[in-house]
């Protein structure tokens, strides 16, 4: 193995030391950092997800609320509980979990939450400050990438970024994020005619497809930066990215590894959001 590792598990740990005198300071002034979650559902995968937020809130002193929801609870209900959230003193972060049971509207679920709990990211105000590259809550899947970029010092000023996937939860913010950085961003989707053709002329790829295997050592450039936002859960239990490590890891400069890698720093991104609106609702923010 030649490539480097983007190690985000240990760069969320960092973020968490750095996290905890700021918690420290809220709880002294008699604000607890509280982050709400709104699980609709039996998702497994989704319960995994919002076991991993709680649980890493927890062991910072933030708060966590859990709200969960029926599948077939109705948009009223959901928008009600939502209601409550804003409206409470002790929650200073909202998140509804995604994907939701198809009678419900995401979009309009989101755009109930106060802009200033909506600790994922997600709320048209909070985008609106991303593409015009103004202070907001920023989304956390790409944010985490971006501090993980910054941390080890990847450059991005003139380098060639392909973005493969166009949700809102990453493959938008993503590309914004790296274009506002000084990266020339081709962003890729299902109809893409020839993704590998991207990939292979890239320096950095961020790969957020949803397939085990996606993207293999012949799709890179030699010493390119690969970026695994997948998370694939096999036949057989195992956890695997979007790329093909073994192959990729042979010829990239830098990877990161599934788990291990965006993963950690999804959820380290979303505690900071949590104290960052906490510090902001307070009025104890610098920024
Ligand atoms: N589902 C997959 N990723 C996310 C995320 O970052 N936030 C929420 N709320 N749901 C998700």
């Amino acid at each position: 193995m030649s490539a480097l590792i983007l190690d985000g598990k240990a760069f969320a740990a960092v973020c968490y030391e750095k996290l905890k005198p700021r918690v420290a300071q809220l709880i002294n002034k008699g604000y607890q950092p509280g982050l709400a979650v709104v699980l609709i559902g039996g998702n497994p995968a989704s319960q995994i997800y919002v076991r991993h937020k709680i649980q890493s809130c927890e062991n910072l002193g933030v708060r966590s609320f859990s709200v969960n929801l029926p599948e077939n609870v109705t948009m009223q209900e959901v928008l009600n509980h939502i209601q409550e959230l804003n409206a409470s003193p002790n929650v200073h972060g909202i998140l509804v979990q995604l994907p939701l049971p198809k009678h419900l509207d995401a979009d309009l679920l989101i755009e109930a939450i106060q802009p200033e709990k909506d600790v994922d990211g997600f709320h048209p105000w909070n985008v609106g400050c991303l593409v015009l590259g103004k202070q907001a809550l920023y989304p956390c899947t790409p944010y985490g990438v971006m501090r993980l970029l910054e941390h080890y010092d990847i450059p991005l000023r003139g380098q060639e970024a392909v973005v493969i996937g166009t949700s809102n939860i990453v493959g938008k913010p993503m590309a914004r994020f790296l274009q506002q950085a000084g990266a020339t961003v081709t962003l890729c989707n299902s109809k893409t005619r020839d993704v590998k053709a991207h990939t292979r002329r890239a320096d950095i790829v961020v790969a957020a497809v949803g397939k085990p295997s996606f993207i293999t050592g012949e799709d890179i450039r030699e010493g390119a930066v690969i970026i695994d936002v997948g998370i694939n859960r096999l036949e057989s239990g195992k956890v695997v990215g979007d790329i093909e490590f073994e192959t990729v890891s042979k010829k990239a400069g830098w990877v990161t590894p599934v788990p291990g890698g965006v993963g950690p720093m999804t959820v380290a991104m979303l505690v900071e959001n949590t104290v960052l609106a906490a510090e902001r609702i307070s009025g104890l923010a610098g920024n």
